[in-house]
C-alpha cells in the first residue's frame, strides 16, 4: 500500500526553544482514515502546517503523495482538503456564495461547480441556511460548512485539524458520520487530528499519538486498542453477592477485585482475559446472582490513553508496551 503523507524526521522549534515537534515519523497508508491523537499543545496543529507547506521545518521533510512538500507547493494543495482548528469566513457571504468562491478560486467551472454545491451543502445539512450569513452560524455549522468548503475540489486527501472541537454530541456524532462517509464510501485518505479518544476509536483504521511533540504510537486501530486496553471490568450485580468478591479473588488470572459504590472492579492477567471472563460468569449464574451491569473497559479507555501518556512523560513509551506486553 502507498503512503499518502510520509515525514521523515519532521522537526519544528520555535523562536529557539519550543519543540513543537521533534524527530517525527509518520506513514499516512492510501485510503485510511488516520487519527491524530494528542492532548492540547502536543504538536498536531503545527505538524499540520508542517504538512500542508505553511510553515517550515527546522529539520526533517515531508513527502505527499510521494513528492516533497516545499512552501506554497500549489499542486500539492489541489489534491488536498484542508480544514483549519477554527476556520475564518469573508463577511456577508453565504454557504452558496462562499462555496461559489471556493469553488471559483479552484478554477472549477461553473457546470460542474454549481451542481457540486448542492451536492454539498445537502450532505451537510445546510440546505435550510443555504442563504444565510455564515457570520451568524453556530460552532457545528461552521464546522459543517468549512467541512463542505474543503471537499469542494473533491481531494484526494482531506486533512481536519480537531473537526469536532465544540461540538455537542449530536454535532459530534454527525461529523463523525460524514468523515466515515467519506473515508468508506468515497475511497479519501481521512488525515483528522483530534485530543478525544472516543471519537478517533470509532472511526479511524490508523493512529498516530503525539505527545510532546513525539510520535509515541503509529499503527492501526486494533494495534492501539490491545495496547490500551484496560485489563479491568467492572461489573453491577444484584442478589446474594457476600460470598462472591472471595470467590472472585480465588479465580486463578485475576489479579485485584476492589469493591466500588455501585460496582465491582475486577482486574484480569490479559494473557487469560476472556477464559478469566467465563469463570466469572460462571459463577454468576451458579449463585444465582443478577448483572445489572457490565463494563468491559470503554469508559476507561480514556483513563487509560492519560496513564500511557504520563508513562511515557516519566519512563519513555517503550517501557510502557514492554510493561503491558
Ligand atoms: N507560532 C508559534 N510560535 C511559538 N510557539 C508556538 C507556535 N505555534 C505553536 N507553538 C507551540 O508549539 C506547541 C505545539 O502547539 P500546537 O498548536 O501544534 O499543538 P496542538 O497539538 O495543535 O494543540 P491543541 O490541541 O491545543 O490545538 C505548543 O507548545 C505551542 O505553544
Ligand atoms: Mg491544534
Amino acid at each position: 500500500m502507498q503512503s499518502v503523507i510520509e515525514t521523515q524526521s519532521l522537526t519544528k522549534i520555535f523562536n529557539q526553544k519550543t519543540i513543537a515537534v521533534n524527530d517525527l515519523y509518520l506513514t499516512v497508508p492510501e485510503n485510511s482514515i488516520y487519527g491524530f491523537l494528542g492532548p492540547n499543545g502536543a504538536g498536531k496543529t503545527t505538524t499540520i502546517k508542517l504538512m500542508l507547506g505553511l510553515i517550515r521545518p527546522s529539520a526533517g521533510s515531508v513527502r505527499m503523495f510521494g513528492a516533497p512538500v516545499r512552501m506554497d507547493s500549489s499542486d500539492v494543495r489541489r489534491r488536498i482538503g484542508y480544514l483549519p482548528t477554527q476556520p475564518g469566513f469573508p463577511d456577508a457571504m453565504t454557504p452558496i456564495t462562499y462555496l461559489d468562491f471556493i469553488g471559483k478560486v479552484f478554477g472549477i467551472p461553473r457546470q460542474v461547480r454549481i451542481p457540486r454545491i448542492t451536492e454539498l451543502i445537502r450532505s451537510v445539512d445546510l440546505l435550510p441556511l443555504s442563504s444565510s450569513e455564515i457570520k451568524r452560524f453556530s460552532t457545528g455549522e461552521i464546522t459543517r460548512i468549512a467541512m463542505a468548503a474543503c471537499l469542494i475540489n473533491d481531494p484526494e486527501l482531506l486533512i481536519l485539524d480537531e473537526p469536532t472541537l465544540g461540538l455537542d454530541p449530536i454535532g459530534r456524532a454527525s461529523t463523525v458520520k460524514l468523515i466515515t462517509e467519506l473515508g468508506n464510501r468515497e475511497g479519501k485518505t481521512v488525515f483528522v487530528s483530534s485530543h478525544i479518544l472516543a471519537d478517533i476509536e470509532r472511526f479511524c483504521t490508523h493512529v498516530g499519538i503525539i505527545n510532546s511533540g513525539k510520535l509515541i504510537f503509529n499503527g492501526t486501530v486494533t494495534e492501539v486498542k490491545k495496547l490500551i486496553r484496560t485489563n479491568t471490568v467492572e461489573l453491577q450485580v444484584e442478589g446474594k453477592t457476600e460470598s462472591f468478591l472471595s470467590e472472585l479473588e480465588a479465580i486463578p488470572h485475576i489479579t485485584n477485585v476492589q469493591s466500588l459504590r455501585h460496582a465491582i472492579r475486577i482486574s484480569i492477567d490479559p494473557q487469560y482475559h476472556s477464559e478469566t471472563l467465563l469463570d466469572i460468569f460462571k459463577i454468576l449464574i451458579e449463585r444465582n446472582l443478577e448483572l445489572v451491569s457490565l463494563n468491559l473497559g470503554s469508559e476507561t479507555l480514556e483513563e487509560a490513553f492519560l496513564d500511557l501518556l504520563e508513562e511515557e512523560k516519566s519512563h519513555g513509551f517503550l517501557r510502557a508496551i514492554s510493561r503491558r506486553a
